[in-house]
This record gives C-alpha cells, structure tokens and sequence, in this order.
C-alpha cells in the first residue's frame, strides 16, 4: 500500500452531516450490555466459565482483541488467528456478539526494534519508549502501513463473521499521549500547514510571526512547536493542536477505510472521551464514525462526579446529532489510575450506568468483564471480579443485565433539549495557553459550572459547536467562547436577532481563529450581540471577594465595561470595577443576550441561570427533589421518564398513569424512588 504522508492528513467530507449517526448494530432489539473483553490473557478453560457467566449476566455484546496485536502477527508478516478464530466462535455459538477491534493501539516488540523512529517524542524531547501502550507516533509511515495490514488481514477474514456486529478501531485515540514532536510529526505538520495556508506569507500572517522576530522564508524551516526558553509562538501552539487531531484521525480513517472494503454492512468506531480528551475535536471526528461510542470514568473523588457523568453523557449524545450512542467503558467500581480509587458504593454501578442510558446511550459496556491477574490493571475493577462470583459487583452487575432486559422498549428513543452549551475544542486549547491575564481562566471550569446550575435546576442540555444551527434552542449559554470568529460571530448574532436568549461569561470573544486580538479588543465578534466593550480586563487578587448589588458575589476576574445598548441588570459594588456594570443585558432584534463578568458560583449563578431561563420561556421543574436526577427520554408512541436518586433520602415524586418497568408496575400519581436507587416510568407520548 503506498502512503502519501504529504497529503492533508485528513480527507475532509464536507457532504457529511456533522451530527449524523448513519447506523447501529445489527441484530438484537434490546439495549447492548457487556464489557471489554480479554481471553488472552487466560487458559481455554476459563473462557468456557467466562462465556456461562456473561449468559448469566446478560450480556449481549464484548469487545475482543485490542491489545492482541503481538498475538495475532507474531513476526511482522506472519499471521496467527487461532484464538481469534477459537474465541468468535465460541462467543458466536453462545449467542454473544463481537465488537471486533483492531489491535493497533499496541505495536509489537519487533515493530519497535525495526521502525525505532516511530516512537513519539515529547514536547520536552524526550523519546518515549516500549513496553506499555498507545505511544506511536501517528505521522509514522512504517506505523500507518503496519496498523492497516494487520487490520486488512483481521478484516478480510472477519469481515464476514456472524459473530462480529461492530468494528472497534483502536483505542482511546489521543490517550495516554497525542501529540509528537519526532520527525514524522514534523514533516506532516509542515504538510498540513501548507495546506492549510497555501503560502508563507499567510503563515506568517496568521502566526503573527513579526512579534519576537519569528518571520519564516522556508517551509523547511518550520518546527514543532517543543519546549523553547519562554512562551511559544501561541497561533503555532493551537494549529499544532489542530494538526495533531486531524493526524489522529487520519490513523482512523485509514483503518475505517480498510474495514469498510471488507465489511461495508457493518458499522466502525472507536472510543472517544468525550469531555476528558483535551487533544480530539470530537465534533470533527463524529462525522467520522457510524457510531459514537465513549469511555467515561469517574473523577473518584469529587462528591459532584455524577454531576459530571451526566454532562459527559450529554456531549456524547449531541456529538452523535441527538441518535442513540454507546456507553463503551466505565467501570464496575474503582479504577486503578488515580490518586485515591474510592470503589463505587452499592447501587452506584446501577445509577451511573441508568444516567448514560437516560442521556441516549443504547449500549452499557464496562473495562473489563473479568479482572486481570497481572499488569498495569490488575487493581482495577471488572464485572468478574478477583474475588468471583460470591462478590457484590459481580451480584449488581448480574442484577443490572436483567434490569436492562426489562428496559429493551427504551432503544432509539431520544431526548429532547431546549438549551445548549457551546462545546468548542480549539478555544479550549488556545484558551489555557500560558500568559493570559490570570491563572484563574480555565476554560472548562466555567463549562462545568454553568452545566451544574442547570443540572441542579434539573434542566437537561445539548452541547453545540458554535457554528451549529442554534435555531431549535430557546437558551445558548456560551461560559467560555474565547475564540469568535467570523462565523461564530455571524451565527450567535442571528440566533439572537431571531428570537434567541444568549449568555456569555467572562473572557469570551477575546481572539479570532487565529488566536489574534480583534480591532477595539474584547468582546471582539460578540461587541454587537452583547452590547458592550470592555476596555480593560480587571482580574481579582487570589482571595478577593467582588460584591454586586444583587446580592450577588463574584471571585477570580472582573472586567471595565462599557454599555454600548446593553443595560446593567447588576452593577459592582467593590472591587476593582466598583460601580460600573457586573452582569449586563442586551436586547436585539427579537432575542437577548446577557453577559456575566465576574465568576458567579453556587447559589448566585444558580438563581443568575433560573431567571434567564425564565425570561427564556424553558421550564424549570416546580417539585424539584434535591438529588434526584430527571431526564425524559421520548419515543414514537411513548415516554421513559428516568428518576436516578443520588442522595440519601427517599424521593417521592408525582408521575402520569403508566408502568414503572423495572418492578413491572402500574404507577399512577405518586411513586417513591428509594435512596440511591433508580426507576424509570413508561408513559404514552404526549
Ligand atoms: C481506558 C482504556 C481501557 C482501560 C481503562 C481503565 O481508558 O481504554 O483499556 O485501561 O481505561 O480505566
């Protein structure tokens, strides 16, 4: 196969519907249940076990072969597929479908020893070595030719296999590391830049490279942007960012490409992660995948980590344009990688996965159905357990599997949203470069917080990019826009002028595509919509309180505004912006914006949120119970309400005439939904 590395790193497909989800699995009606699953690492005789006990469970889908590369070609061009031919087949016979992956997250020993060069290097120069996984430079050329023949190989034989329902490419794209700065990356990101340019004179335009004397003559002359004395050109830092996402998926697209020959009836993923992968433009790379499949996993520490669950849940659905999505991995209870892996108390297997299933996930699968004895993950659960059979997890996720077969009528509906959050990568990666006003700016922060106003509020939210259509939303929160382009800035401002309620936060609208301050400053293309200037930012001391005569109290930044149509709704009343506007309104067209200056958390941003809702016209539920986790999934002829109870008291709840399904019951009016537990009430549509 030749390879033209010099080429866009990624063929892009303009006719594809960002938020398109063209297939799912073949075969079975009900939800997906199962896990990653990895016989290899086991005698014959316990796959026999391991098959009786996922019947036992329920499970109806594993993902087999992702690290069995140096099993599978045990030299470079010498092929070995007995044990995958073994194990498809027993899985096949006990009716349990495959989720067929390519093993080419793992290179093998002898990959290293003959293409050394295709190691990755850090920022800092360092070449990462063997021995563990997900470390290859994707811009590799000897890389890209061995990760498609081995998928060619593993595609033509099992292109066709009744067993095999989705192919699995890689895993985890982007993690542990993305982006290389060896001198494969070099080159293709020389290419990609070309391309994206044309000419050094663009280049150098966009990079604003007269600031510090950094005016290129030659392409050749072009690096990657590795550690240097200070703070690196920052246009570079983000196309680099860019480039490295595109590269990624390039590896995909290659290997989809390869299978799609072999297997075009069945639909190709891979595992994203969705909001904990800083180097992916997932918006990008969902028009890629027939399906979207995600890992989540639990900040394990964090009391809100189920506040957290349920927006990444949201971002796989909208990335997946509102249709049903997978739930690829997350874990039965503790993982083994963080600082402390708090285990999962009883019943939170149930409400952790019922929360991705009430968000649009048709498919609930766990790293890994039976823990590994040896290696990095051996402390990290699974759905079989060290301990077996006798133990709690394997009991709940036993206990889950027969839920989810209760719960088969949920498949392919959906939910509806009324209110979206802008979700856009690269002002994410240009946002938290060094050197910007303060070190309080974190672009996610802000995401996280507005998304928990809303969650409290039990509102339930989409994600958009901010080129998107908006025009189905009542309410567009952007917490943390720092880059608008011309696009942004064109399509917010219609949205507004249409009829649409916006909000911006703080240190939104700073730069353009190019990570270049616009003439006249902040907030750049969102000056019309908003209504205002902001002549300068006022960032507050570490410890500083601002007070608003709201009521309100802000920390972290502040801003010098000036109302250019926008009125003040709450103006400062200390700190370094006293008596000038803290939080403004502006009215255009038939629609209005707000702006909020200073951060705003917990009860303040809170009641801030449920006024714009309000004045939004979104509904935010009466009887909220504290806790208690709503989201309505709707189908053709009926509707799933979910109640998931995170909290410690029983939930009393009033519902419409239908049936609780997981007890089988009539419900009509009042229902309980005990402590830490879930219930899900089907009711017609309407
Ligand atoms: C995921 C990965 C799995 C497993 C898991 C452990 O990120 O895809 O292979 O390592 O983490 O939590």
């Amino acid at each position: 196969m030749s390879l033209d590395l010099d080429a866009p790193a990624v063929t892009p497909t303009p006719e594809s519907d960002p938020r398109r989800t063209t297939s799912w699995l073949p075969g079975r009606a009900d939800i997906r249940y199962g896990g990653d699953y990895n016989p290899e690492q086991w005698p014959r005789e316990v796959w026999l076990e391991d098959i009786a006990l996922m019947k036992q469970a329920g499970i109806n889908l594993v993902s087999v072969g992702i690290f069995s590369w140096a099993l599978l070609e045990p030299r470079e061009g010498e092929y070995d597929f007995t044990f995958l031919d073994d194990i498809l087949g027993l899985l096949h016979d006990a009716g349990i479908d495959v989720d067929l992956a390519t093993p080419t997250t793992v290179p093998p020993a002898w990959f290293w020893s003959a293409y050394p060069d295709s190691h990755p290097v850090t920022r800092e120069g360092l070449t990462l070595g063997r021995g563990s996984r997900g470390m290859v430079s994707p811009s590799s050329p000897d890389y890209r030719r061995a990760a498609t023949a081995i998928t060619e190989k593993l595609a033509e034989r099992y292109g066709r296999h009744p067993a095999v329902v989705l192919w699995h490419v890689h895993n985890e794209y982007g993690a542990p590391i993305s982006d290389d700065y060896g001198v494969h990356s070099v080159r293709a990101f020389r290419a990609w830049l070309q391309t994206r340019y044309g000419t050094l004179d663009a280049l150098n335009a966009a990079w604003g490279t007269l600031f510090w004397g950094q005016t290129y003559g030659e392409w050749t002359d072009i690096d990657a942007p590795r550690v240097s004395a200070t703070v690196v050109n920052q246009t570079q830092r983000l196309d680099f960012a860019r480039f490295t996402s595109d590269a990624l998926l390039a590896c995909y697209v290659a290997e989809r490409d390869v299978i799609k020959r072999h297997a075009p009836h069945l639909p190709v993923t891979t595992n994203f992660m969705s909001t904990n992968c800083p180097s992916i433009d997932y918006w990008k790379w969902a028009r890629e995948v027939d399906v979207v499949a995600n890992d989540h996993y639990l900040a394990a520490e964090r009391h809100d980590n189920h506040v957290l669950l349920a927006m990444d849940a949201d971002l796989n659905r909208s990335l997946a344009g509102g249709a049903p999505w997978m739930l690829m991995e997350h874990s039965t209870s503790a993982v083994n990688w963080q600082p402390r892996n708090i285990a999962k108390r009883p019943g939170e297997l149930a409400r952790n996965s019922t929360t991705h299933l009430a968000r649009g996930a048709d498919a609930i699968l766990f790293f890994q159905f039976r823990a590994s004895r040896y290696g990095a993950e051996k402390f990290h659960s699974a759905m079989l357990p060290h301990a077996g059979t006798s133990s709690r997890i394997w009991r709940e996720v036993v206990e889950y599997g027969a839920e989810l077969g209760r719960l088969a009528a949920v498949r392919g509906s959906r939910v509806e949203a009324r209110v979206a959050i802008l979700w856009d990568v690269e002002s994410f990666w240009a946002h938290d470069l060094e050197w910007r006003p303060s070190v309080e700016l974190d672009h996610r922060e802000r995401i996280v917080a507005f998304y928990t106003a809303l969650w409290n509020l039990g509102v339930t939210v989409d994600f958009r990019h901010p080129h998107d259509d908006l025009s189905g939303y009542d309410l567009v929160l952007a917490p943390s826009q720092y880059i608008v382009d011309a696009e942004t800035s064109a399509n917010l401002t219609s949205f507004v002028r249409s009829g649409g309620r916006f909000v911006a936060s703080y240190f939104s609208g700073v730069v353009d595509e190019n990570d270049a301050v616009p003439a006249g400053g902040a907030p750049g293309g969102l000056r019309e919509v908003l209504g205002l200037s902001v002549p300068e930012f006022l960032p507050l001391y570490a410890e500083q309180i601002v007070t608003l005569d709201s009521g309100a109290s802000g920390t972290g930044w502040s801003d010098d505004i000036v109302l250019e149509g926008a009125e003040a709704v709450a103006r400062y009343t200390s700190g370094p912006a006293v008596g000038g506007p803290a939080v403004t309104r502006n009215r255009l067209g038939d629609g209005t914006a707000w702006y909020v200056s200073t951060r705003l958390d917990g009860a303040d941003l809170t009641a801030f949120v449920r006024g714009v809702l309000d004045e939004a016209g979104v509904d935010v539920p009466a009887d909220r119970v504290e806790g208690l986790e709503v989201v309505v999934r709707h189908g053709d002829d009926a509707e799933f309400t979910f109640f998931v109870n995170h909290s410690d008291a029983d939930a009393d709840v009033r519902v419409d005439a239908g049936v609780e399904l997981l007890g089988g019951e009539a419900v009509d009016g009042p229902l309980t939904v005990p402590a830490g537990g879930v219930r899900v009430v089907r009711s017609p549509r309407g």
